[in-house]
């Protein structure tokens, strides 16, 4: 069908794959795209979550990520409930977060975070991609604000999304030729339970403290003021439905124009002003 159209596939019909489809703006997505009449898989870790998931009438699939034999199983059972269908996008939604300065990091907590937000994503586009490129479908990876600019206490997650944009980046160059599409999306932050799964770990030496917890109240605010999961999902509902899709979509408060012009200011700057955060050394003594 693809083949005798002229003019680019536009995917408005098929299926989608959303990896983390439990939570947040995975749960979103699947309203989302249902309404636009894609019919939706949806991942889930805990077996728990699969009635909601079908509630929201999304069919649910038992994967983790960061679990290479999980996203096998999770991807064949997925090719095998479309049978010839067509693929029409996936959307790499599954992610975590994680705080604190770097001094402190354990190596086992990156590499915990690389294997979930960036191999993970990695992991079911590669076993997605022959069927990708047959339906000439759609990769999605939902990157953050903090794939463009780096923030303090919040390296680890900005690693893992700075990553997460270089795969998008190189896969949408590879794939120019093929039909498939990637695009990046960016939100900043969004109201979900991404951070108040944050573990704080134990209080920072005293030379990291007024950062850390002028930044840890900045995050904490983010669950009251952040943007709903929904505004999210209709950017990634449009990912997957326009014909021509940007290769990268900001979702914020702001005028987008202002993280474009922002990751572009000198590193003297961009550090003077996220260093405004600080707490100063009274409020600290009182935490
Ligand atoms: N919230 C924000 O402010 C914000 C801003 C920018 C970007 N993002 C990105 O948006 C995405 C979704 O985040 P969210 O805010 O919606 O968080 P969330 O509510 O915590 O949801 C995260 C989802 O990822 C799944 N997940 C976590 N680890 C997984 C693994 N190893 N394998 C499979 N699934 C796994 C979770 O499933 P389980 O139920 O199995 O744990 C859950 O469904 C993430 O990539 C995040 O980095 C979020």
């Amino acid at each position: 069908m693809g083949a005798m159209n002229p003019e680019p596939l536009v995917a408005t019909a098929g299926s989608v794959l959303v990896t983390g489809g439990s939570s947040g703006i995975g749960a979103a997505c699947i309203e989302a795209l249902r309404s636009r009449g894609l019919r939706v898989f949806a991942t889930a870790r805990d077996p728990n979550d699969f009635a909601a998931i079908v509630r929201a009438g999304a069919t649910p699939l038992a994967m983790d990520v960061a679990d290479r034999a999980s996203v096998e199983a999770g991807c064949a059972a997925l090719l095998q409930a479309l049978g010839s269908a067509r693929l029409a996008a996936v959307v790499n939604n599954a992610g975590m977060a994680s705080i604190g300065p770097w001094e402190d990091l354990p190596l086992s907590d990156l590499r915990r975070m690389l294997e979930v937000n960036v191999i993970g994503a990695v992991s079911v586009t590669q076993l997605l991609l022959p069927r990708l490129r047959r339906d000439r479908g759609r990769v999605v990876l939902l990157s953050s604000v903090a794939g463009r600019v780096a923030m303090p206490f919040l390296g680890a997650y900005a690693c893992s999304k700075f990553a997460l944009e270089a795969f998008g980046d190189s896969l949408r160059r590879e794939l120019r030729r093929t039909g498939v599409k990637v695009v990046v999306v960016q939100p900043s932050a969004v109201r979900t339970p991404i951070w108040s799964r944050l573990d704080p770990g134990p209080p920072p030496a005293e030379a990291y403290r007024a950062g850390y917890l002028g930044f840890r109240d900045h995050v904490l605010k983010v669950e009251r003021d952040g943007l709903p999961p929904m505004r999210v999902a209709e950017a990634v509902a449009a990912a997957v439905t326009l014909p021509r899709p940007p290769a990268r979509m900001l979702v914020t408060r702001r005028n987008p124009l202002v993280y474009r012009l922002y990751a572009s200011l000198p590193d003297s700057v961009i550090d003077f002003v996220l260093g405004r955060r600080d707490k100063n050394s009274s409020s600290v003594d009182k935490t």
